[in-house]
């Protein structure tokens, strides 16, 4: 960097030679003032001082003691495509995790197998996001620090910096609407893709699972669509058939009284058509999800299920009866024929 060295060690501005050992600590902030002041509000800060965790990151840990570069440059330990690799000398080792009690776990592992963690290891995107893009660099807060990036009414505008379309889809939409309202019961984007082991969208195991995912909130719907043929299949599955979002949007969720909505009355025939093709109007009648219990909603259904059931219990009872009664009697059909033959008669009694 081209300074003194007691530019840094200051200590040792009025040193004899050779100076004391070891030399003293070097504060960067004579200089870096800002970086300084976001960084002793992090938790790798307050860990330091809480000296509960002395293992968390200081300055030299990301930056280095005498290679110090700047984040554009390749050889920069903060470099975007070696600043994952800078985190998880920590949050992938089991036991700087140990020591530092993180009790998140390893994130570093899970991160490389995401879509963001191959995006930067084999695509060199560097576009992609990486630890400091989701958590900031110097003022690193726990997830439940309301100031915190990761907190969960800030992670929809987080991923929302790089993936702005779908950010404006969400506040559009129903768990947007609700976030916005005060509600904190509605899902953020990690709910449904995690937060360091996010897959590419079509990977075939992540739809089924956000199937559950939507199911974990909507209790009632996901109980009626897995009485349905669609939910029934995708249970076996398969994912050709119709998941919740093919019908609802994935991002912009909307209630039926919405016209935008995909399944406001207007719009539902175009989203049956998308994969029934030939689908008519009185194919769109068919309710997915349909409550046999339900007599409101399914009259015909609900009679058809209490019809089935009461001719169920009708069959079983009556054949049942059936047997219980037949039981004496053909036991005592069976001990007749086990029964020696009458003795004939002796002539002589
Ligand atoms: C940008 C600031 C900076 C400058 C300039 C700097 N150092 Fe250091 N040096 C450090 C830091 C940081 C440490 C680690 C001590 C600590 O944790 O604060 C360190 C530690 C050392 C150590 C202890 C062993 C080690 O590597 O940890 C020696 C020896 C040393 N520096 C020599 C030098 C010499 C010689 C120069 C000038 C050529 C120099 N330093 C310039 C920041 C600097
Ligand atoms: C004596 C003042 C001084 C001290 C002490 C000092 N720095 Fe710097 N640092 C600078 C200056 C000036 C630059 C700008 C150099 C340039 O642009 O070439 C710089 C640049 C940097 C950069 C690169 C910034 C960028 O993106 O271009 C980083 C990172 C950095 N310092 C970290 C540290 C760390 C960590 C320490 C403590 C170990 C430290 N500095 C100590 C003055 C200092
Ligand atoms: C957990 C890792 C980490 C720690 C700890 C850390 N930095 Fe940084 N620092 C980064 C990253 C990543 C960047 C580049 C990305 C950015 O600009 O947001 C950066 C950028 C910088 C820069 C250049 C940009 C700026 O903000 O001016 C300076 C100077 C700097 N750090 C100084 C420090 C000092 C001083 C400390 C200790 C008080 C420190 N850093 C602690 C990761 C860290
Ligand atoms: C030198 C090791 C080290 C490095 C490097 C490091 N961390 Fe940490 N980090 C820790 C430790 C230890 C804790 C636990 C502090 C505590 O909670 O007491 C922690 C805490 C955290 C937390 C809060 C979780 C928790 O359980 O407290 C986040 C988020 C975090 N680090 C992110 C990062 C990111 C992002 C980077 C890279 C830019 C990074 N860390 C670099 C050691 C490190
Ligand atoms: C795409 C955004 C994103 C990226 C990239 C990311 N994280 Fe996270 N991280 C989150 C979110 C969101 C949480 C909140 C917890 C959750 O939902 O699981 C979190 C939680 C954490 C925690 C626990 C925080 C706590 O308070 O318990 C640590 C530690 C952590 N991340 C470290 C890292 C490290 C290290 C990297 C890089 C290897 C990384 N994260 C990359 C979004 C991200
Ligand atoms: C309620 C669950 C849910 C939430 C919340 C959610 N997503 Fe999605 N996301 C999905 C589903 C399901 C898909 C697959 C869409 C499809 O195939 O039509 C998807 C697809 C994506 C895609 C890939 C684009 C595509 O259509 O292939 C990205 C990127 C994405 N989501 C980012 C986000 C971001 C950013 C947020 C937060 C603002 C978010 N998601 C919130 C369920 C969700
Ligand atoms: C720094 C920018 C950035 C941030 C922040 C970010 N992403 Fe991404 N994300 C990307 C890039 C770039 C890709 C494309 C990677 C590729 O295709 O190789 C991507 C891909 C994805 C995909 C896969 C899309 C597909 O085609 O199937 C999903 C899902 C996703 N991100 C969700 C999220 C979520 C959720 C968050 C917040 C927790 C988030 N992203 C934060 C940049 C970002
Ligand atoms: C974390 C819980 C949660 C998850 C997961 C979730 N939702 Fe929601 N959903 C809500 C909340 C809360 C509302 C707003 C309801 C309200 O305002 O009464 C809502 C509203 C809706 C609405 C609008 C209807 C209404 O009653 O306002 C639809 C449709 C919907 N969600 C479908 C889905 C689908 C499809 C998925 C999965 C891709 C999903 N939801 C995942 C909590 C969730
Ligand atoms: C084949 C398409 C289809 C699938 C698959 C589907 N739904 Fe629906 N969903 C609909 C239709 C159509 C309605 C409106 C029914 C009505 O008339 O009340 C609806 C209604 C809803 C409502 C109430 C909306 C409102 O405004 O009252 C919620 C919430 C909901 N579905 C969630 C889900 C969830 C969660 C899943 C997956 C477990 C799912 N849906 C699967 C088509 C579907
Ligand atoms: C993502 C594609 C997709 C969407 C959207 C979709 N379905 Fe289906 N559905 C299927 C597939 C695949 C089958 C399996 C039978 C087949 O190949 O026709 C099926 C089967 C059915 C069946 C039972 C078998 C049959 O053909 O009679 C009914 C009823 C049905 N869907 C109704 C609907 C209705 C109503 C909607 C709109 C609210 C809808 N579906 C939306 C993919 C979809």
């Amino acid at each position: 960097m081209g300074f003194d060295c007691t530019a840094c060690h200051a200590d040792l501005v009025s040193a004899e030679l050779p100076h004391a050992t070891p030399v003293a600590k070097v504060d960067c902030g004579t200089c870096h003032e800002s970086a300084v002041a976001a960084f002793d509000e992090s938790i790798h800060a307050v860990a330091r001082r809480n000296g509960a965790a002395h293992v968390a990151a200081t300055c030299v840990d990301c930056h280095s003691t005498h290679d110090i570069r700047s984040a554009s440059d390749p050889e920069s330990r903060t470099y975007p495509l070696t600043l994952p690799t800078t985190c998880n000398r920590c949050h992938a080792d089991e036991e700087t995790i140990a020591k530092g009690h993180i009790a998140i776990g390893n994130v570093g592992d899970l991160f490389k197998d995401s879509i963001h963690g191959r995006a930067i290891s084999r695509s060199g995107l560097l576009v992609a996001a990486n630890c400091t893009s989701c958590h900031g660099a110097h003022d690193i807060r726990k997830k439940d620090d309301s100031q915190s990036r990761v907190f969960r009414a800030n992670i929809p505008q987080v991923c929302g910096t790089c993936h702005e379309g779908i950010h404006t889809q969400f506040t559009r939409g129903a768990h947007g609407a609700a976030w916005a309202s005060g509600q904190t019961d509605a899902p953020v984007c990690s709910d449904c893709h995690s937060a360091h082991s996010i897959e590419r969208a079509d990977v075939g195991s992540w739809e089924l699972d956000t199937v559950n995912e939507c199911g974990t909130c909507h209790l009632d719907k996901i109980k009626t669509y897995r009485d349905t043929f669609h939910g029934q299949v995708t249970s076996l599955g398969f994912v050709r058939v119709a998941k919740c979002s093919d019908c609802h949007g994935a991002h912009e969720v909307l209630p039926k009284t919405d016209e935008r909505s995909m399944i406001a009355p207007g719009r539902v025939l175009s989203t049956c058509q998308t994969c029934h093709e030939g689908a008519t109007a009185g194919f769109a009648e068919y309710d997915p999800h349909a409550d046999k219990d339900n007599r409101e909603r399914n009259p015909e259904l609900y009679y058809a299920s209490r019809f089935m059931h009461w001719l169920l219990i009708g069959v079983f009872g009556f054949f049942g009866l059936h047997a219980v009664l037949w039981l004496p009697r053909s036991a005592m059909e069976r001990r007749r024929r086990h029964e020696p033959p009458p003795r004939p008669r002796d002539e002589n009694e």
